[in-house]
């Protein structure tokens, strides 16, 4: 042990990596702590100081410009700001944290400065217009609003792509973390010039700020880029883009050689149901959909439900209802508004569609959700358990147009049971038609609202909501239901308005959704 000494009071010049006899190496540039002694107590302080230097934290003795963090015991956020004012004087507010000790406790315990989260942060008053930061968010991504408008493309494009290596490298948390940032960003009302503007903003750790700065400074990620030109993910993506082939399933055929469509096919692997229609219609499936295309496909989807089930409803979900203008596929959401009267739906849409020649292939998975045996725990992943059918549409090229036209063109096609329908035509000229990926799910209206929003995404976003629920809350949300611990009870919604309510959120409309 270290004894606790008096430390030199030494001036805070740039690289100090804190002021003790001691010191270790600093771990985390990006953070630069300062502890407020006001009510915490000298020794107490000095205790604390050391603990954050042998973690490898940077330390201020003196307060200065530098501090990203400051760290507080029962002080309230007034009190330390105009504490802070005193010190900073003339040269405009500081853009630390105001963070509770326990923050620093948490931060010591997991050996890294853990995320900010709002039972950190010193409540404050109201502050002044003037003394608002030059951007300024709040936390999670449910509680901001994002549009398709990202006035920080370059910079989300890189961390992004990041967040997808990680992902495919089973690195989930880290893919996370660099989706968080990417969030934080799309948010901004501007473009990003500086580094000095993202003091404050949540989200954004080292390893994002890197990148960022590269990008601001160079005009590109030399990682990113690096990662793009990597044969490893050049080889992932090809063949996870593979309608039915997982990360998993990928990285072992990478490590018996196999990086390609066509080694791949060469190389006689079994394939299931799936992933024979996946590399099939591999060309079709990796081109975007449009918004013409998915409107084709809901003309369909709806002619098939008002056809099985008059009185049902079809809500186009995912990404075209947050308004983005193509997506990977075409999500759907039926229901019926009498209770229980959508029991049986799904079989019945999927057999008209299939005996119209609109299926290349389908999967369907029951319902398994009952809340009384499932109770408020949510499956381990986000995966839920609405009756769901994962299908390849034939969609005509005249479906554009919709209607009757759509209908006849998909006749005149051999059903999916025929194989000889599914195979694209080749050197014949264009196809008339394209293959489309859509998903459609079943949900009986008691929980059509919990459903509505958790498909409606993003992603990132419904994690987000996930993640507050839970932290900020003591509620556990899902596509089904909404549960709160405290009362021990489900709390009932039947609009999204509803769920943002109990969740004491303001509510987003889905196109600011787009985290
Ligand atoms: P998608 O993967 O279709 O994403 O999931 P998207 O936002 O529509 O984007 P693109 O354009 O198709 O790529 C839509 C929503 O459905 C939820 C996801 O969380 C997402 O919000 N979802 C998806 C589930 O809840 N469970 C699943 O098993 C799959
Ligand atoms: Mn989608």
């Amino acid at each position: 042990m270290v004894p606790l000494k008096r430390r030199k009071v030494v001036s805070s010049g740039a690289g100090s990596t804190g002021s003790h006899d001691v010191t270790f190496p600093t771990r985390f540039p990006q953070v630069v702590l300062f502890l407020l002694e006001r009510k915490m107590g000298a020794s107490r302080r000095a205790f604390l100081s050391q603990l954050g230097g042998k973690n490898g934290f940077q330390v201020e003795e003196q307060f200065s410009e530098r501090v990203t963090h400051v760290v507080c015991e029962n002080n309230s956020g007034e009190e330390v700001r105009r504490w802070l004012e005193s010190q900073v004087g003339g040269r405009g507010r500081s853009a630390a944290h105001l963070l509770d000790v326990s923050w620093f406790t948490e931060s010591m315990r997991a050996g890294r400065p853990v995320e900010i989260l709002d039972r950190h942060k010193l409540q404050e008053q109201q502050m002044n217009e003037v003394e608002v930061e030059a951007f300024s968010t709040p936390s999670y991504a449910c509680q901001r609003r994002t549009t398709l408008d990202n006035h920080n493309a370059v910079l989300t494009d890189a961390l992004s792509l990041l967040a997808e290596n990680a992902e495919l490298s089973d690195e989930d948390g880290r893919g996370v973390a660099f989706r968080r940032a990417a969030a934080v960003l799309k948010s901004l009302p501007e473009p990003v010039t500086g580094l000095t503007q993202l003091r404050g903003l949540p989200c954004l750790g080292g390893h994002s700020l890197r990148v960022i700065k590269d990008v601001l400074e160079n005009g590109a990620s030399s990682e990113a880029e690096a990662t793009k030109q990597s044969e490893r993910f050049k080889a992932l993506k090809v063949l996870t883009g593979i309608f039915g082939v997982g990360v998993k399933t990928a990285e072992r055929w990478i490590r018996d050689g196999i990086v390609g469509l066509q080694q791949l096919q060469l190389s006689e692997r079994p394939l299931n149901r799936a992933q024979r229609a996946g590399l099939r219609h591999y060309e079709d499936l990796n081109r975007p959909v449009t918004r013409a295309e998915a409107a084709a496909v809901a003309a369909v989807v709806e002619e098939a439900v008002a056809a099985v089930l008059p009185g049902a409803r079809t809500t186009l979900i995912g990404g075209f209802r947050r308004g983005k203008l193509t997506g990977h596929d075409v999500d759907f959401l039926m229901t019926h508004p009498e209770e229980g009267r959508e029991a049986g739906l799904m079989p019945k849409v999927v057999s008209w569609l299939d005996s119209q020649g609109f299926l290349l292939y389908q999967k369907t998975t029951r319902n398994s959700y009952l809340e009384a045996k499932d109770g408020p725990a949510r499956p381990p992943s986000n995966m839920d358990r609405f009756e769901r059918c994962y299908s390849i549409f034939k969609l005509p090229e005249e479906a554009r147009r919709g209607g009757e036209e759509a209908r006849r063109g998909a006749e005149e096609a051999e059903p999916c049971s025929g194989a000889a329908a599914a195979s694209q035509v080749k050197g014949e000229g264009p196809k008339p038609w394209r293959a489309v990926r859509v998903d459609l799910v079943v949900s009986p209206i008691s929980q059509f609202a919990f459903a509505l929003l958790g498909w409606t995404g993003s992603k990132l976003f419904e994690r987000e909501l996930r993640r507050w629920a839970g932290h900020e809350k003591a509620m556990s949300l899902s596509s089904h239901a909404l549960y709160d611990n405290k009362q021990s009870r489900y709390l009932r919604a039947s609009s999204e308005e509803e769920i943002f309510a109990h969740l004491g959120l303001e509510y987003v409309p889905p196109s600011e959704r787009n985290a």
